[in-house]
């Protein structure tokens, strides 16, 4: 029988990131997930979402911190979800959720009321403040339809190493399903990192002067992701980049190195008003107007809706 292809990645990973002590009890819960809903002819995503924390002392004090505030992945995992899909979300540990990321701007205490109008009362029943929450009927809705289906299993994630392990064992979950897996790669994830091996185990001390670091890279997930893990999954990268007059070229140079399906470009400044979702064969602008935003349309959907179609000539 032909032995499994270990890449180096695999050793290194074993090697140098810290296992987390759930990640087998997670993969089972995500492999039943996916073919419960695989079954019920159902496509399943997984989203990964907000960014990755790299710890300088193993009894962390200090940490590096990638910027995301994880409004990408959820609102993507809504729009998601409407499209037909169950969706895996590994997201970062208090970056915004699903649904809920509405609250996200409003003080809770704001957007209640009492039911009489008078103010601090006896007995009148608290209800909500349709002025500061407007569309929170429909978010219920939404959420509940959700639920009923079981349509969202949430995973949390805080450092690198806990992002890297549980992405690799959702894509091993998800490979049980084939081309009807989609990967959202929307996280933003640390390019250095410190070996556990080279890791001060105590808070490091001012008093030495100065601090100089030293950083190795991280490995690209991307790479056993799409050759060894998941093979027929169809996957999409992100890309960040702040300079805009490198984008495209970097989101190409991303496919011809991985041979996954899309990058999503985007620039940090404007990436709620415009992305372009490249593919080996086209470029597709996608662009928020001043319109747009009047009637609340989010630049996820129009994402959501580009890939969903996608996906669609990948199985077919
Ligand atoms: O959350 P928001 O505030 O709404 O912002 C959304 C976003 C800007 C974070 C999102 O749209 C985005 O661009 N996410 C990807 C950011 C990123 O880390 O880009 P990158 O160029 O560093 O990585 C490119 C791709 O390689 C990513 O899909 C990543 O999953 C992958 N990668 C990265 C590092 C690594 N070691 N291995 C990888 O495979």
């Amino acid at each position: 029988m032909a032995k499994p292809r270990i890449s180096s990645i695999d050793g290194k990973l074993a090697e140098e990131f810290a296992v987390p002590s759930h990640v087998e009890e997670v993969k089972e819960k995500m492999a039943v997930f996916a073919r419960h809903h695989a079954a019920a002819d159902r496509r399943v995503v997984l989203i990964t979402s907000g960014g990755t924390k790299v710890p300088l002392e193993s009894r962390t004090v200090r940490f590096l911190d990638n910027f995301s505030s994880g409004r990408r992945g959820a609102s993507s995992a809504e729009y998601f979800i409407e499209s037909g899909y169950a969706v895996i979300f590994l997201y970062r540990h208090r970056s915004l959720y699903p649904y809920t990321r509405i609250f996200s701007n409003i003080n809770m205490l704001d957007a209640l009321k009492f039911s009489d109008g008078e103010g601090v009362s006896g007995n009148a029943e608290v209800v909500v403040n349709q002025q500061v929450l407007p569309n929170i009927a429909k978010a219920l809705k939404r959420y509940q339809e959700m639920k009923e289906g079981k349509l969202l299993l949430p995973i949390e994630f805080s450092t690198l190493s806990e992002y890297l392990h549980l992405l690799k064992a959702a894509a091993q979950a998800l490979s049980t399903i084939g081309s009807k897996a989609m990967f959202y790669l929307a996280a933003a994830v640390s390019d250095f990192y410190i070996p556990a091996s080279e890791m001060p185990e105590h808070k490091i001390q001012s008093s030495n002067g100065p601090l100089q670091l030293s950083m190795n890279m991280v490995p690209k997930i991307l790479s056993p992701l799409v050759k060894d893990w998941a093979p027929q999954a169809f996957v999409i990268s992100f890309k960040l980049e702040t300079d805009a007059t490198i984008l495209l070229d970097r989101a190409r140079r991303a496919l011809d190195t991985y041979r996954h399906q899309a990058v999503v470009a985007n620039v940090l400044d404007s990436r709620r008003g415009y992305v372009v979702v490249v593919t080996p064969e086209t470029q597709a602008e996608l662009i928020i107007t001043e319109e747009d935003v009047k009637n609340e349309v989010e630049i996820e959907e129009r994402i959501v809706s580009n890939l969903t179609s996608a996906h669609n000539k990948f199985i077919t």
